[in-house]
């Protein structure tokens, strides 16, 4: 339907550089690939980063009106982009504008959705603030953190989490506190139809920061040693209640199965690498394979973990 040549999604790129701020940036076609850590997949019809929230607002009042998706994009660590693109408007928060880091009374730290979190745990360390560190290594943003509710090393991103800052698809902001979010594993249904703007994180314990770069020295060595450093989506699949999909997948002998330039990494085989030239069509394939023979030889059903881009897991499975 939006993908057919009648939709004119010329004349949405020209409406939107009309109605945005000159230092909006809007373009058609927008490659996605090396937006993503999978390194794979189509381009956006059109994409924009919004310079500030009124933008944004501008932004989806006009999609909504037009009944244009729109989907938000973050570090692009967690998704798989289908090789045919999307038929939507990418949001990227990328402008400074959404990058905020500050530090307020009590401790407490002001951060925008598109703040990288290395760059959190960068500036934290140099504030002498601890109580982040096990975000360092994921490849994701704030903004991606909220929506997935991102874990590592034992912590969650809405532990850490005081009030949400968020706009509903009809360009309303909203400033919710942590007990009225609704959160889970890798996930959180208020961001399910929003975007994150930004959060208040907790109060955080004064260190001193070569203390803090130790710890995070301590996660970052673990990670390197058990997770592959090839283009990937982080873990494919969720844990399974009391019990780990790498070790499943593992045991069910698919180490370095392989599907065109898709593999199951024999460092973890949570992880789906990109060997090259991988296409989304390749991921899926051995994403079904990989539930399948899982299902078969353990009598579990892995439940896939990252987002397939404007679209979902239910219509391919
Ligand atoms: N295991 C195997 N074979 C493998 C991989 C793992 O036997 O190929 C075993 C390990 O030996 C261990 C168990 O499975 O006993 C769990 O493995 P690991 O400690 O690596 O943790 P995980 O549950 O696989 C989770 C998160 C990761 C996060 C790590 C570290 C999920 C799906 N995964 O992995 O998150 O980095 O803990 O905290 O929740 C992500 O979400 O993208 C991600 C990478």
């Amino acid at each position: 339907m939006n993908g057919s040549p009648q939709f004119n999604w010329n004349q949405h790129a020209a409406d939107l550089k009309s109605l945005l701020s000159a230092s909006a940036k809007i373009k058609q076609e927008e490659a996605l690939a090396q937006k993503t850590t999978m390194r794979l997949g189509g381009a956006a019809r059109i994409y924009v980063e919004p310079a500030s929230k009124d933008d944004l607002k501008t932004l989806f009042i006009y999609a909504l009106s037009n009944k244009i998706p729109v989907l938000p994009l973050g570090r692009g660590s967690n998704l798989i982009v289908p090789d045919s693109g999307v038929d939507a408007i990418v949001v990227y928060l990328g402008n400074d504008y959404f990058s905020q880091f500050e530090v307020l009374a009590d401790r407490k730290v002001r951060v925008g959705a598109g703040l990288r979190l290395k760059n959190l745990c960068g500036l934290a360390t140099t504030a002498g603030l601890a109580g982040f560190e096990f975000l360092e290594g994921i490849p994701g943003n704030i903004g991606g953190a909220l929506r997935m509710n991102a874990g590592a090393m034992g912590g969650w991103m809405f532990d850490v989490v005081e009030t949400l800052d968020l706009m509903t698809l009809d360009g309303v902001f909203h400033t919710l506190k942590k007990a009225d979010v609704h959160t889970g594993y890798r996930h959180c249904s208020e961001l399910d139809h929003a975007i994150a703007l930004g959060a208040v994180i907790n109060p955080a314990t004064p260190q001193q920061s070569d203390v803090i770069s130790r710890q995070i020295d301590v996660y970052r060595k673990k990670r390197h040693e058990s997770q592959p450093r090839e283009p990937s989506a982080g873990c494919i699949f969720k844990n399974p209640e009391n019990d780990s999909a790498g070790r499943l997948i593992d045991v069910s002998g698919l180490k370095k199965a392989r599907v065109g330039g898709a593999e199951v990494s024999d460092v973890h085989a949570n992880f789906i690498v990109n060997k090259g030239g991988a296409t989304s069509a390749d991921v899926i394939a051995l994403v079904r394979h990989i539930r399948a023979r899982v299902s078969e030889v353990a009598g579990v059903n892995l439940e896939p973990e990252v987002l397939l881009f404007g679209s979902n897991w239910k219509s391919v499975l």
